[in-house]
């Protein structure tokens, strides 16, 4: 029998998000707005190797400029790892190889998938044994779109967009993104949309702090129907994300002349993502927008949340 009872590196691999509805609703006094959102998980991902180290380090790879990824303790991986620590009593820490895919800053969910995967693989690396349960309770204290990086598939979001509950979705969604090679903050384009608002008297003085997702978005989900969907699609980031970065316009008009159903605004951008009616569609969307000088990527969804690729 080996003396060796857990592995010495532990490859996790997490998905990048679209929100393909996104409500946003009033700010509670944490600072974070109230939310009514479905997430899909799309083939975009993330990948964590987690090696047994003495204390807490970071490495990243595929990202064009190093500067714009962290490796203290802003990054959220790095945070999720020293969490998962403190709340087990783990006294080692751990080597974080982050392998990106997912565009830095780009409204996917990148970092959040950085750290539902580093929860998952030292967990494993640890042999901490955490329940799903309190995985996402740690997760949830990490940011608003890390438990879903963690559940994947399509998930209906509310509260902070941290309370999950799973959608229906039948078949497969086809999608082409359209990354920035500069991406933007969050936290300003939420304080856009504040300012927005209240200069427009529309919901800053009394905005919901409760919201639905409107049912005809979860009927097109589990129809697996793209036209449906593509009708029905909506984000509120999105006329803060265009108040920001205007040129987004012009590339949401070159997909939809190309034919693609619907393009809109991942989260808090720069992403776009257009949704497409076959694979094949979204292959000739793509061909289209990269002649036209774009990076485009084709991907589909849902597919898993963080998940084991060996250990
Ligand atoms: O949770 P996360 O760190 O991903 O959020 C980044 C920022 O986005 C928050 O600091 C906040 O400014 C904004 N946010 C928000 N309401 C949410 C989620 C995020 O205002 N429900």
């Amino acid at each position: 029998m080996s003396l060796a009872a857990f592995p010495e590196a532990v490859h996790v691999r997490a998905p990048g998000k679209i929100n393909v509805y996104l409500g946003v609703g009033g700010r509670h006094d944490d600072g974070y707005h109230a939310l009514a959102t479905v997430f899909q998980a799309v083939s975009l991902y993330e990948d964590v190797i987690a090696r047994d180290a003495d204390d807490f380090t970071v490495s990243v790879v595929g990202v064009a400029d190093p500067d714009t990824v962290p490796v203290d303790d802003r990054n959220l991986a790095m945070r999720a790892a020293k969490m998962l620590a403190s709340a087990t009593g783990y006294t080692g820490g751990v080597h974080l190889e982050l392998r990106k895919s997912v565009p830095v800053a780009g409204g996917m969910g990148g970092g959040s998938a950085d750290a539902a995967a580093a929860l998952v693989a030292c967990d494993a690396l640890w042999g901490t044994g955490l329940s799903p349960h309190r995985l996402h309770e740690l997760a949830a204290r990490l940011g608003a779109d890390v438990p879903f990086a963690l559940h994947g598939g399509t998930a209906v979001g509310t509260g902070r967009g941290d309370q999950l509950n799973p959608a229906l979705a039948r078949g497969r969604f086809d999608w082409v993104l359209v990354p920035s090679d500069e991406g933007l903050s969050t936290p300003e384009v939420y304080a856009r949309l504040d300012a927005h608002r209240a200069e427009n008297g529309a919901l800053a003085d009394d905005p919901p702090l409760s919201l639905d997702v409107p049912i005809p978005v979860l009927q097109a989900l589990r129809a697996g129907d793209p036209h449906s969907l593509a009708a029905c699609m909506f984000n509120d980031l999105e006329a803060p994300a265009l108040l920001e970065r205007p040129a987004l316009d012009d590339i949401i008009n070159e997909g939809l002349h190309a034919g693609a159903l619907s393009g809109i605004v991942s989260g808090s951008g720069p992403t776009v993502a257009f949704l497409c009616e076959t694979p094949e569609s979204a292959q000739y969307v793509q061909s289209e927008l990269m002649d036209a000088g774009r990076t485009a990527l084709h991907v589909h969804g849902p597919v898993p949340g963080a998940r084991i690729m060996s250990a």
